[in-house]
């Protein structure tokens, strides 16, 4: 199986997963990727099951209006039940990283807001430890510099993605050779850099539920705590 049908398999899992929302009024908070593009594609046959989508990126917003699937700000939407989303690193203990597409600041917000939190990967994404895939932080242009400093600092080797602006209008630094054996305390430690805006570790709040798409099938996991 390739990573393409990997990908379609591990979508067409999250919608088993997430069939409890197919009620009236519900509002499924959906992430930005290859991999939630494919969940948005299945997600779109079950559009009169449920009331609307609230999007992590521009890109996600489109897709789900192309589709005819209501979107809303999250400022409308209040609480999420459950927040679909890929991701580009996942650990044993669902700490992801995030933000190989740039989306990673709206990502974190709609994961905050939502109550579960369902990663969708094929296993070419899970790691024993955080920090092969360089990190992606946004910040802000003014401080670019400044970060790129801070980060140096930390051991890091920081590079600013080419030609890409966030929807936000902000920069990403993907950054390699970060220590991050201890996720939260490197994703607390980020957040504290002044100039950046979020950090592409999601660590102080993972995953609730890992779906993982193998060869032989997709694998569920969920935190220990649950
Ligand atoms: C976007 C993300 C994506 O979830 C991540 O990059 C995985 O993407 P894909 O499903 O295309 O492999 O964090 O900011």
């Amino acid at each position: 199986m390739d990573q393409a049908a990997k990908k379609q398999a591990v979508a067409a899992a999250a919608i088993e997963e997430i069939r409890g929302q197919f009620v009236s009024g519900a509002i499924i908070g959906v992430g930005t990727g290859s991999t939630a593009n494919a969940f948005i594609d299945l997600l779109a046959q079950h559009k009169q099951h449920f009331d609307a989508a609230v999007a992590s990126s521009k890109a996600t917003a489109d897709r789900l209006g192309g589709h005819g699937i209501r979107v809303l700000d999250l400022n409308d939407a209040g609480t999420l039940a459950v927040y679909v989303d890929g991701a580009d690193e996942a650990d044993p203990d669902l700490n992801l990283i995030k933000g190989g597409g740039g989306a990673l600041t709206r990502e974190k917000i709609v994961a905050a807001a939502s109550e579960r939190f369902v990663c969708i990967v094929d296993d070419s994404k899970c790691v024993g430890t955080l920090g092969a895939f360089p990190l992606p932080l946004e910040v802000l242009p003014m401080a670019r510099e400044l970060v790129m400093g801070a980060l140096r600092d930390l051991g890091g080797a920081p590079q600013v993605r080419s030609g890409f602006t966030t929807d936000n209008g902000n920069l990403i630094i993907d950054t390699a050779r970060l220590d991050l054996r201890d996720p939260p305390a490197a994703e607390r430690q980020l957040n504290d850099l002044v100039g950046v805006v979020c950090n592409g570790l999601f660590a102080l709040r993972p995953a609730d539920a890992l779906l993982v798409a193998g060869s032989s099938g997709v694998a569920h996991y969920v935190k220990n705590d649950q």
